[in-house]
């Protein structure tokens, strides 16, 4: 339970506000490259700020203010040029780093005023990397983007799901910490959802977090495993300060404001031996619908199964009204954590995971749970006759267009089902 200061404290995420101010040392992962392979501009709102992500005909990324210092206009709708983007209004350019380039009339009607050297428009470093596309909304000098290990895996299908959520960040994130979920919401529930009465899955008897450079394990044991599983020994990964690495994907909770939040997930299937050597030459982006036709949450898949608990505990969950037991644990340590981190930012420190040295940046490794089974893969004959039910069709998130599932398909060599709930 915290109290309604803390609860505030910890959920609040525009300029000036204390997280708000925490999460602006990270880079965020807002969209995906490919996006721009159709577009050029794209609308975001991002700790409560709204904003336009675009690519110029050179095919640099750029993030700047959604309106136009001008008169206002919405910059969405602007033109890319060979160097930034023009307000399509009165033609005013803007470069990456904000500065008015081209004030076509001023500088007709008075060349020598140079009004524009006294006009800038918001605007944010963008970088890419593993298809996503990240932003960094703090102090300048921006740390390190990190570069997890996975990002660089080989003989991948990749693919990235973005949805909206009418739900606070925090709430995502505090299932990053959440192992006995697990066997309820993602086990017992689904086979409840298929009609079933039974047999649930394996409880859980034991479990632990751990921290590391970059976040918390959890880690546990069910009637089915032991201390010797990786499950235990290795765990999954609370990814610092919004994400979670389960082994072979990222899920980003990146808030928009305080009441929503996008999930930006990062998918690696790894092609069987057989597919070798696989390239990917983009990875492709999709949006993951929430409700079904009669407006109700869908629930068929693991990560709609999550949504569906983090938008029923509210816009902003009243943590005032909680009952944490033995099982939240690891849910004390981050927001613990948090606090810890808020104080160092007023400080004037960086908090927990940022990465400065660029030596140590390079294929950074996080606890993964089966690394053989990512990097070395297996062969089609063994994915077919094992158990591994996403290596035969996203189970992750409902949506997948059909285009995706048929390069999934092609880039695996299996018939990819896309139908059925969840086997946990
Ligand atoms: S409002 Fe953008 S150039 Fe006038
Ligand atoms: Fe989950």
């Amino acid at each position: 339970m915290l109290s309604e200061e803390q609860n505030q404290l910890l959920t609040r995420v525009g300029p000036g506000t204390p997280m708000g101010e925490l999460l602006r040392r990270y880079w965020h992962p807002i969209g995906g490259e490919s996006e721009f392979e159709k577009r050029t501009t794209k609308a975001v709102r991002i700790l409560g700020e709204d904003l336009v992500l675009y690519k110029d005909l050179s095919g640099n990324y750029g993030l700047v203010d959604r309106h136009c210092p001008h008169r206002r206009a919405d910059m969405a709708y602007g033109m890319v040029e060979e160097c930034g983007l023009r307000c399509s209004y009165h033609g005013w350019l803007f470069g990456r780093d904000g500065k008015c380039l081209d004030q076509p009339y001023e500088e007709t009607a008075n060349p020598s005023g140079r009004y524009k050297d006294r006009i800038t428009i918001k605007s944010y470093p963008v970088r890419s990397k593993g298809g996503l596309l990240w932003a960094y909304m703090g102090p300048a000098p921006a740390p390190e983007l990190p570069d997890w290990e996975p990002f660089s895996w080989n003989n991948g299908f990749r693919q990235i799901v973005i949805s909206e959520l009418p739900c606070n960040w925090l709430q995502g994130q505090e299932n990053s910490i959440d192992p006995i979920h697990f066997e309820w919401m993602h086990a017992n529930w689904s086979k409840r959802l298929r009609g079933e009465l039974g047999p649930y899955g394996p409880k859980h008897l034991k479990i632990d977090f751990r921290e590391y450079e970059y976040g918390f394990t959890y880690n546990r044991i069910r009637e089915d495993t032991d201390e010797n599983h990786p499950l235990w020994t290795i765990g999954r990964a609370c990814l610092w300060p919004n994400a979670m690495f389960t082994g072979d994907h990222f899920e980003y909770r990146v808030p928009v404001d305080d009441e929503n939040m996008l999930s930006i997930a990062w998918f690696f299937t790894r092609v069987p031996k057989d597919q070798e050597p696989y390239e990917q030459n983009s990875i492709p982006v999709w949006y993951g619908p929430i409700k079904d036709e009669k407006g109700e949450w869908i629930t068929s898949h693991v990560m709609n199964q999550d949504f569906v608990a983090w938008i029923g505990q509210g816009r902003i969950s009243d943590r005032t009204q909680e009952h944490l037991g033995l099982s939240d644990k690891g849910v004390g340590m981050m927001r613990r954590q948090f606090l810890r981190d808020i104080e160092k930012v007023r400080n004037g420190e960086d908090p927990k995971g940022v990465i400065r040295d660029p030596t140590i940046n390079e294929r950074v490794p996080l606890p993964t749970i089966d690394r053989e089974a990512v990097t070395e893969g297996m062969t089609a004959e063994e994915i077919k006759a094992g158990g591994a039910l996403h290596l035969k069709r996203f189970i992750f998130q409902y949506g997948q267009p059909e285009a995706v599932r048929l390069l999934q398909e092609q880039a695996m060599g299996i018939a990819q089902d896309s139908k059925g709930y969840v086997d946990a």
